[in-house]
Order: C-alpha cells, then sequence, then structure tokens
C-alpha cells in the first residue's frame, strides 16, 4: 500500500494515483495555473533556490525527462541528470538498483526515476532512506505526473473531471498512461471511458475487474463504428514496440487505428480535445494538427511542465512561497 497523499504532499513518494483523492487533484491543478503564470510570463522565481533533484532516467524519455529538468529549472532550483545510468553511471560496473538508489539521494533532495520495470518506483521508494521518489514511468506499470497533466488539459476544456465520456485507442494492454489516467478518472464520479484496441491489446483482465469495483464505467470495443458521437475526448497512443518480447510481436500487433481528416470527420465532434502523450507513432496524421481540437502539441505538452513544477513544490514544502 502506497501513502495516501490525505492533503499532504510534503516529502511524500509519488508512485501511483491511486495515493490521491480529488481533492490532492485539484490542488496540484490549482497551483499548476500559478506556475503557467511563473513559466509563461518568464517571471524569475526563487522557489526551489537551494534544491536539487536527480533525474535517474533507464529509459529513454523526451517530455517526461524534459519538463521536469526545465520545472525545476523554471523555479530556480537545481538538477543532477543521468541518462541511461547502465552505460554511464556505475551500474555499468555491477553496482545494485538499491545502492544507486542510496547514492544518488546523498546530492539531492528527491529523485525522479524512470524505468522500464513494473514497481521500480516502489522498489526506489524502499530503498531510499531520506527522499521523495517520483515515479516518470515504470515499465507497462503507472506515470503518475503525465495522468496529472492530462487531467489538466482535460479540465481547462471541460472544467470538470467527472461526468466525461472519452475513448482511450491503441496499446490499451501495455500503455502505462492509459493505465495511469484510467486511474485517474476512477477517482471522481461518472465517467464513461470507451478502450478502443484489438483484441491482442485488450486491458488485462485483472485491471478491468479492477475498475468494475470503482465509479467509471468501462466499455470495451474493437472498431470506430462503436465510437461515441458524444465523447469529451480522444486519447490515441502508440503500440509500445519496447514492451513486446520480440520485433515480430510487435510487427504483428502495431496496426491501429489512425486518426486522418476523414477519420475524424466521420466519427469525432466539434467540442472535443484530441490527446495524444506522444510520441506519435501510428497514432495521428500531422494534417491533424492545425485542428483546434488538437491538444496534443500545445496545451497538453506544456502542462506538462506546469504541473511538474507545482508537484516538486509541493514535495519539497515550498507551495507556501508561491503567490
Ligand atoms: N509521454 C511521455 O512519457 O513521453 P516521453 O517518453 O518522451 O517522456
Amino acid at each position: 500500500m502506497t501513502t495516501l497523499i490525505n492533503g499532504n504532499f510534503k516529502s511524500k513518494d509519488i508512485l501511483s494515483l491511486d495515493q490521491f483523492s480529488p481533492k490532492d487533484i485539484e490542488k496540484v491543478l490549482k497551483l499548476s495555473r500559478k506556475m503557467k503564470v511563473i513559466a509563461t510570463k518568464a517571471r524569475p522565481s526563487k522557489i526551489l533556490e537551494g534544491n536539487i533533484v536527480a533525474l535517474i532516467f533507464y529509459e529513454p524519455s523526451s517530455r517526461t525527462f524534459g519538463s521536469f529538468s526545465a520545472s525545476v529549472k523554471q523555479l530556480g532550483g537545481q538538477t543532477v541528470e543521468i541518462i541511461n545510468p547502465k552505460e554511464f553511471s556505475s551500474v555499468n560496473k555491477g553496482e545494485s538498483f538499491e545502492d544507486t538508489i542510496r547514492v544518488f539521494e546523498s546530492y539531492c533532495d528527491a529523485i525522479v526515476l524512470r524505468h522500464p520495470q513494473i514497481g521500480t518506483a516502489k522498489a526506489a521508494s524502499e530503498a531510499a532512506f531520506f527522499v521523495p521518489i517520483i515515479n516518470a514511468g515504470d515499465g507497462a506499470g503507472d506515470h503518475p505526473t503525465q495522468t496529472l497533466q492530462d487531467l489538466l488539459t482535460i479540465y481547462e476544456k471541460f472544467g470538470k473531471l467527472d461526468n466525461l465520456t472519452g475513448v482511450m485507442a491503441g496499446d490499451v494492454l501495455n500503455s502505462r498512461t492509459i493505465h495511469s489516467l484510467l486511474q485517474g478518472l476512477s477517482i471522481f464520479k461518472n465517467n464513461t471511458i470507451y478502450l478502443l484496441s484489438s483484441n491482442k491489446l485488450r486491458l488485462a483482465k485483472n485491471d478491468l475487474a479492477k475498475y468494475k469495483k470503482t465509479d467509471i464505467k468501462i466499455i470495451e470495443i474493437t472498431k470506430p463504428d462503436d465510437i461515441p458521437s458524444n465523447a469529451n475526448f480522444w486519447y490515441w497512443n502508440r503500440v509500445q514496440k519496447e514492451r513486446f518480447a520480440s520485433t515480430e510481436e510487435y510487427e504483428k500487433a502495431k496496426k491501429i487505428f489512425t486518426i486522418t481528416p476523414e477519420f475524424l470527420k466521420k466519427y469525432g465532434n466539434k467540442n472535443m480535445i484530441l490527446m495524444d502523450p506522444l510520441p506519435r507513432i501510428g497514432t495521428i496524421d500531422p494534417q491533424i494538427d492545425s485542428d483546434p481540437r488538437a491538444v496534443y502539441l500545445r496545451s497538453q505538452i506544456r502542462n506538462g511542465m506546469y504541473i511538474r513544477m507545482a508537484l516538486i513544490s509541493l514535495i519539497l514544502g515550498k507551495d507556501k512561497k508561491i503567490k
């Protein structure tokens, strides 16, 4: 059982959305709006002056790494960055994962960790003696900070996180961003999510069973004709090549429904938004990028930095300094 936030983020590990209540999520989103002002007005900030955050990424990343690094710097803090520890740290000489965490926690106030294996952020939180761990994606498991940015993006458009209808498509089995967003939306009342995937890439049975006990309604579909006409958002996600045992297995599974202008015209509606955690591989035709409903390269990306600014301030107990 991970520690619940319960209104108090200070020194807490952030491993999964199941630690959050609606109020905790609202607190992050509210603070994110103040962070947007700091970031977009280039207002100099010293909120994290004297703080160092370590970014340890065992798996490639553009957005999560880039936005965490920018978030700390936006607030006047500094980062220690280790990309690919297997090559560029003493992990290469055989140092254990636990010792690696304990070494880097000696140099910083918080560790942001990405790792290809489910449960590694939790293992790091058990290894660390002194500093909180933020899960920046653990295999096909969780990606809580991505979900906070997705929830902020949805909230900005609809002003609520309940009574929504969404479609999540692509690699539903392996996508940690889908898993975490389902978890995030299940905390709020009366959301309905259509999961569009091939039979091979359906949500795992135990996850489906888990959501049956919550307030979210999940409807699995395998063809675009079953997409509801009243969806508030579409959340498209690439097939996660790195989770397949072989290239052959990936090649067999990789075909998904790409959003093209024709597809959007046939199945979409005027008021929806189009989201993708990115990178987009076969998910959305670039012709869609100029459509005002396409938020993936605009607010969805930027919101990632604002919510990470907010979250780090809360965890380091610096949020009171923000006016
Ligand atoms: N959305 C996301 O996690 O992207 P990166 O893998 O580039 O961080």
